[in-house]
């Protein structure tokens, strides 16, 4: 049975194919929009992962949307009727749900000769979350939790998985939600982008706690484990917010009220200084997150006597939160899938769609290269076609029959200092590159975060890189000793070891570990056991491939990259294409760029 998933007409739109059960291609639309975030109906990641599993549209039984009109149906009237909301906002919703029912029509447009002749099937939108989480871990028994903005009238959900089976046991409705109140912060504090929750999450790092009783009126805890907002300090309950989800980057209105600027001051505008009052309000942000996020999975795990838990939800991104659960609640088993958030609705309501029919359990999601992919041979050929180009920038291309000496190469250019694009295999599934679509450096050398800020990213100077850490040395560097092999917990580093490894060390001493195995990715540990051997130091500093862009996709972009930045190595395969670089140009450069 090949069943099509599909998050649509929201942020991060994505698409994936699961055959008999078992996940063979996902992928997210941003990467072939170019466009981050993009909304809307993903036609070009339906095509991708179709070829990637050498199937058509007439190939597909079913396709499983992550959203169902028709969830708490009665509660989202019994809303209307008591709170009268805005006309606006019931005409936006409308128009939303209208874009949802269009899905065949979008289909017929987009794949005109490829008849799709099976049927649709919807799955309440935190269903999808409980199911892409559950399902992908190997945990025969877990509670499944989803914390989000909102979706199909709801911001959080719970339920219990057990074997085959799966269950909604409860929900936090409209309109209160931690994910709302995390965004309307971050916007407060001057990062009005789509996903910018991120920057904030960053940015607490550096704060002190002495905002915290201020920002705690937002967020009461309930003795149920739930919570409420303080509505006087929201919007979107009352007023119709301006998000946009129909083809493109996705935006969102101001969330936050007059009333929360009387409260906390006036708002930080985005090209305003940062000062320690808005660190300290992050900080906050985050410590009020964590004490409602913690009460709830307490809750929980009291109520289900469980200490196994799979987490969902755009909150699940929190990777500080996360790197907490362990030791702030009963749980002591804790598996996320690389794309929590919306984006892996569609592998949610796919698996969902698999279990309605009976399937078996399949196998676990173990890694993350689910998207499209290219041999060797095709990134040689590619960089033959740009010959051209990379002469122009006196640029050096060698092939490397022996993957030994690639990883040495490699290695020995991560350890003089130099920035390596790093392009292998299929695409990452997920935000997150982890060693496929990578841009490398060293982590021991206290100016890496600099030279790669300056010289790629160009980005906030408070937010962390990543490292990529041999799966077998983790208990040798951090104070934890898991899988977590899709970045997705901020983990305290060893006391001793953080002057070694300062490019990855985030201020308060914790590091966005990745966990690296031979058997989910052997040329990438192939290369960090290289680089360990060389150095003594097990690990990669490991940031996305891009420049202010989605994550490149195909090789091409890659190549596009290396060239109008600064980068010094490209690896596309077997390929290796360097600058005509001398060994201490790198630093130079950036010492240089530094002073300026
Ligand atoms: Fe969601």
């Amino acid at each position: 049975m090949n069943i099509l998933g599909v998050n649509a007409h929201h942020a991060d739109a994505a698409a994936c194919i699961v055959r008999d059960g078992i996940l063979v291609a996902a992928a997210e639309e941003e990467r072939f929009r170019r466009i981050k975030h993009w909304a809307g109906f993903p036609t070009m990641a339906v095509s991708s992962c179709l070829d990637e599993a050498k199937l058509s549209l007439r190939d597909i039984d079913c396709i499983a949307i992550n959203r169902n009109g028709r969830a708490n149906l009665v509660r989202k009237f019994s809303y209307v009727l008591s709170n009268r909301p805005s006309v606006k906002l019931l005409t936006d919703r409308l128009h939303h749900r209208r874009q949802w029912a269009g899905a065949a029509e979008q289909l017929l447009e987009a794949f005109p000769q490829d008849h799709f002749a099976g049927r649709f099937m919807h799955v309440e939108h935190h269903f999808a979350h409980l199911a892409s989480a559950f399902y992908a871990s190997n945990f025969p028994e877990s509670v499944a939790v989803s914390v989000d903005g909102f979706g199909d009238f709801a911001s959080a959900a719970w339920g219990w998985g057990s074997g085959t089976a799966l269950s909604l046991d409860g929900r936090v409705l409209f309109p209160h939600s931690l994910g709302i109140f995390y965004q309307a912060m971050t916007q407060y504090l001057g990062f009005p982008n789509y996903g910018d929750e991120y920057k904030l999450m960053g940015l607490a790092a550096y704060g002190a706690p002495s905002a915290v009783n201020e920002v705690r009126p937002l967020v009461s805890l309930k003795r149920d484990g739930t919570f409420r907002l303080d509505l006087r300090f929201f919007r979107h309950h009352r007023e119709s917010i301006a998000y946009e989800w129909s083809g493109g980057e996705p935006t969102c209105g101001e969330l936050f009220s007059s009333e929360l600027e009387a409260l906390l001051g006036p708002r930080r505008l985005s090209n305003q200084p940062l000062t320690d009052r808005h660190r300290d309000l992050a900080f906050a942000t985050q410590a009020v997150f964590e004490e409602a996020f913690f009460h709830f999975l307490e809750a929980l795990s009291s109520r289900y006597s469980s200490d196994a838990l799979v987490l969902a939800g755009g909150c699940a991104y929190n990777s500080v939160a996360n790197g907490k659960i362990v030791r702030r609640t009963p749980f002591k088993k804790v598996y996320l899938q690389s794309a929590a958030g919306d984006a892996g609705g569609a592998i949610g309501a796919a698996y969902a769609a698999w279990h309605r029919t009976g399937g078996e359990r399949a196998a676990p999601m173990a890694h993350a290269y689910w998207g499209p992919g290219y041999s060797d041979e095709e990134l040689a050929a590619c960089a033959a076609a740009h010959q051209s180009a990379l002469a122009t920038e006196k640029c050096q291309v060698r092939q490397f029959d022996a993957e030994a000496n690639l990883f040495e190469t490699v290695a020995h250019a991560i350890a003089d200092g130099q920035v390596i694009g790093w392009f292998q295999g299929r695409m990452e599934w997920g935000p997150r590159a982890l060693g496929n679509r990578s841009i490398l450096g060293d982590p021991r050398r206290a100016d890496m975060k600099d030279i790669l800020n300056l010289k790629i990213k160009r980005r906030e100077s408070f937010r962390p890189f990543a490292p990529s850490v041999l799966r077998e040395a983790v208990a040798d560097w951090f104070e934890y000793d898991d899988d977590v092999p899709f970045m997705m917990q901020v983990l305290p580093i060893k006391p001793d070891r953080r002057p070694k490894i300062p490019a990855v060390t985030h201020v308060d001493g914790t590091g966005r570990l990745q966990t690296v195995t031979a058997a989910t990715n052997p040329r990438y540990h192939g290369l960090i056991t290289a680089f360990g051997r060389l150095t003594g130091v097990p690990m990669i500093l490991n940031t996305s491939f891009n420049e202010n862009e989605p994550v490149v996709c195909r090789p091409e972009e890659a190549l596009d990259c290396f060239l109008r930045t600064k980068m010094d190595m490209l690896v596309l395969g077997r390929t290796v294409i360097t600058r005509n670089l001398r060994k201490t140009d790198t630093a130079r450069d950036a010492d240089a760029l530094i002073k300026a």
